[in-house]
């Protein structure tokens, strides 16, 4: 370089503050052991998916991404790797993206270079899971300001007033949303229209109608890792209630029930067996042999389901991409102005 030519180094953009965290949600344990005994003593006993993800859980479902059989997270994966200039010029720099479910973080941190974002909400049910993680992306990006919440966004939003109200983008990946009723989705959906302003975006990723076979496989796999994390629901229940299930005593059912377009996934009693529990007062319950206990739903939705879905419930779809097999379709939608 020539001496006589001046050179500027760029000024170090000043560091955002540490991470601040907000706990709104308080799940009392009275609360959720009178739920439990409710779906326990049910006719047709069932247990809410959100019990699948205790610490074990959670660690199982992440084994469960990982199967060759289990398409949607390497799908969706495919699909933001390739688009994701495309999406990012959609969407435009600056925003303030809320990860809804943000977990780990690590699907949102994957946007932070294209999208350079000007807040990071990371909404979680318990706001401890985000603490050393938010920690970890703050000392990566640290010119980014991020806030952790724990709030369960399910069943209602109401987002802090310091997050920022300008362009903000919910972010609700990995077909989370398959999870709930059509009839609750679109619920929470409107919910999210009307937190997200007149400038306001939806990224999600939503699982395609495939084949019976596919979705057989992706959840009955033959390692049984979706097994062990279905069966740790009792494992979870015995921990909350106090309760005896064994666990040996039942059985992972996966079932594609067309009529709904859902993949259904039960706990059947393999012989006559007895549950009690000592929360609340105790109780008990049996169960005939080949009696089942539900304990999720994963919608699958054709594409002009999902469109429908969105567009019916406070959104616009302005964009849409898929993987080569249509599989998958990560959809990005403008909220409507109420
Ligand atoms: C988190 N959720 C989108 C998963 C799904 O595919 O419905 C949970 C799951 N259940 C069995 N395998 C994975």
């Amino acid at each position: 370089m020539n001496a006589a030519t001046p050179t500027f180094q760029p000024l170090p953009r000043a560091a955002s503050p540490l991470p601040l965290f907000v706990q709104q949600y308080q799940g009392s344990s009275e609360l959720i052991c009178a739920e439990l005994i409710k779906g326990l003593q049910a006719p047709e006993a069932l247990l809410s998916p959100k019990f699948l993800y205790d610490r074990l859980g959670s660690k199982l479902f992440e084994a469960i991404t990982e199967l060759p059989e289990y398409y949607l997270t390497r799908t969706e994966n495919w699909i933001f790797r390739t688009y994701l200039q495309d999406i990012a010029k959609h969407i435009g720099s600056g925003c303030t993206l809320i990860d809804l479910g943000a977990g780990n973080c690590e699907k949102a941190a994957h946007l932070f270079e294209c999208l350079r974002p000007k807040q990071y909400v990371a909404i979680d049910i318990s706001v401890e899971y985000l603490r050393t993680t938010l920690a970890r992306l703050h000392h990566q990006w640290p010119t980014i300001p991020m806030l952790g919440f724990g709030a369960d966004f399910s069943s209602k939003l109401e987002l802090a007033s310091t997050v920022f109200s300008s362009k903000r983008v919910f972010f609700y990946p990995g077909s989370s949303i398959g999870n709930f009723s059509v009839e609750q989705a679109g619920l929470m959906l409107q919910q999210l229209a009307a937190q997200a302003g007149k400038d306001g975006w939806l990224l999600i990723g939503m699982d395609l109608l495939k084949s019976r076979a596919a979705l057989q496989a992706a959840y009955d796999d033959p390692l049984q890792v979706t097994a062990a994390f279905n069966r740790n629901i009792l494992l979870n229940v015995n921990r909350l209630l106090g309760a005896d299930f064994v666990l040996s005593h039942f059985k992972h059912l996966a079932v594609f029930n067309r009529q709904f377009s859902r993949v259904e996934m039960y706990l059947q009693a393999l012989q006559e067996t007895r549950v009690r529990w000592g929360a609340l007062g105790g109780g008990a319950r049996c169960f005939r042999q080949g009696e089942c206990i539900h304990t999720e739903n994963s919608y699958k939705y054709s594409f002009k389901g999902a469109e429908e879905l969105l567009n019916n419930n406070g959104f616009c779809v302005s964009r849409y991409w898929f993987d080569p097999h249509k599989l998958f379709c990560v959809f990005l939608a403008k909220a409507r102005e109420n």
